[in-house]
């Protein structure tokens, strides 16, 4: 029998240390990160990762060319953190970078892929971002990202390929076939509205650049962070509860990575809820992994219509209002496949109440906050 396992049949879901903590990192904040994701019960609701960003290690390589973790921040290596990461139940992420530096100026992985690559598996790393900076002007991205993938393929342990490439040279078209399981898309997130609404509208048309194994990855969440962290290109005064549930549901709906950015140790009990809500995580997260397509509404040019086809029939609808004052989102069914002459109706479950909403028929127009968003389940139903 065909072994069908791959390593990212849904997108991977976790946590990352650079939205709030950026170069500050070591072995005692990071082992107390795990402990929080474990005590929160985030892997089972389905953050396995647990990820180190930038500035791990130290500045130079050692005499034999290879990367020295940082002694005053893992004084007792990554193997041993890695270790605790597992001791878990999480899996274990790093960082590198495709130029000879990374973008904070420690060694990045050019001409050294295949040595990192082993030496990532000898300590037990699960996952690697792989970033974009300063990398050689006569070689092309899909060079660059082929060979890390190529050199991780081979390294002896299953290691999830993320990509972060920002959207340039058309990554839409190549990035799968370098080997990547996720590619970053855009510029760095930042804890703003502005930010979200752009990374959002700069990818709603790649929608079908996606799917099992090689996800659109929008960026981390900055879910919870409300303008805290020690980044300051990230950290710029944060968005309301509203907007971040917008932004977890288009994460959700468009199916993005979901990789948390906040110090989960202080996380609120509003972001805990949105970020363990499971109707949300389970569109993400469904089998079958389908893009979204995107209905437009007339009354309201800042708003739109997201539809997810599901693996058991149901579709997920989001409505979506980035206008500055609250207005109805109309909801045609004839747009989504259902004319009258289908016989058919919609019941609607709201997946950010967790409430059975009822039978619909043809048509359904809720008010949508601004900034905010209405994400429904619905069944189809012969009337
Ligand atoms: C780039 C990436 C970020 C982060 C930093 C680290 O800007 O896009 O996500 O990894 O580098 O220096």
């Amino acid at each position: 029998m065909m072994n069908h396992r791959t390593l990212a049949p849904t997108p991977p879901m976790g946590w990352n240390s650079w939205n709030t903590f950026s170069e500050n990192i070591n072995e005692e904040l990071i082992c107390s990160m795990a402990d929080a994701m474990a005590a929160h019960k985030l892997p089972e609701a389905g953050y396995q990762y647990l990820i180190i960003d930038d500035c791990w290690s130290l500045k130079r390589r050692d005499d034999h060319g290879k990367l020295v973790p940082d002694p005053e921040k893992f004084p007792h290596g990554m193997k041993e953190v890695a270790d605790y990461v597992h001791g878990k139940g999480l899996k274990f992420g790093m960082y590198s970078c495709c130029g000879p530096l990374t973008c904070a100026g420690y060694p990045g992985s050019f001409e050294h892929e295949f040595s990192d690559a082993e030496q990532f598996a000898q300590w037990g790393v699960d996952y690697l971002k792989y970033d974009n900076c300063y990398k050689p002007n006569t070689l092309a991205d899909p060079m660059l990202y082929r060979r890390m993938g190529v050199a991780l393929k081979n390294c002896g342990r299953d290691i999830v390929f993320a990509a972060c490439q920002w959207g340039t040279e058309d990554v839409w078209h190549w990035i799968r076939s370098a080997g990547a399981h996720t590619y970053r898309s855009t510029e760095d997130i930042r804890d703003s509205w502005t930010s979200i609404e752009h990374i959002v509208r700069s990818q709603l048309d790649k929608q079908c650049f996606q799917g099992p194994d090689c996800f659109n990855d929008m960026d981390m969440l900055v879910v919870g962070m409300y303008g805290k962290g020690t980044n300051p290109y990230i950290s710029i005064g944060g968005c309301t509860d509203e907007e971040y549930q917008t932004h977890f549901a288009l994460w959700a709906m468009m199916g993005s990575p979901l990789i948390i950015g906040c110090d989960i140790r202080s996380m609120n009990e509003q972001t805990e809820k949105l970020l363990t809500n499971a109707d949300l995580i389970a569109i993400n997260q469904d089998p079958e992994c389908r893009s979204c397509y995107q209905l437009s509404t007339w009354s309201n040019p800042e708003a739109f219509i997201l539809v997810k086809h599901l693996q058991n029939g149901d579709m997920a609808i989001g409505l979506f209002n980035f206008s500055d004052t609250a207005s109805n989102v109309e909801l045609n069914f004839w747009d989504m496949g259902l004319p009258a002459s289908s016989g058919c109706a919609l019941r609607f479950y709201d997946c950010l109440t967790h409430q059975d909403l009822g039978t619909q028929r043809e048509y359904f127009s809720p008010v949508v906050p601004s900034h905010g968003c209405r994400v429904y389940r619905c069944a189809v139903v012969s009337q």
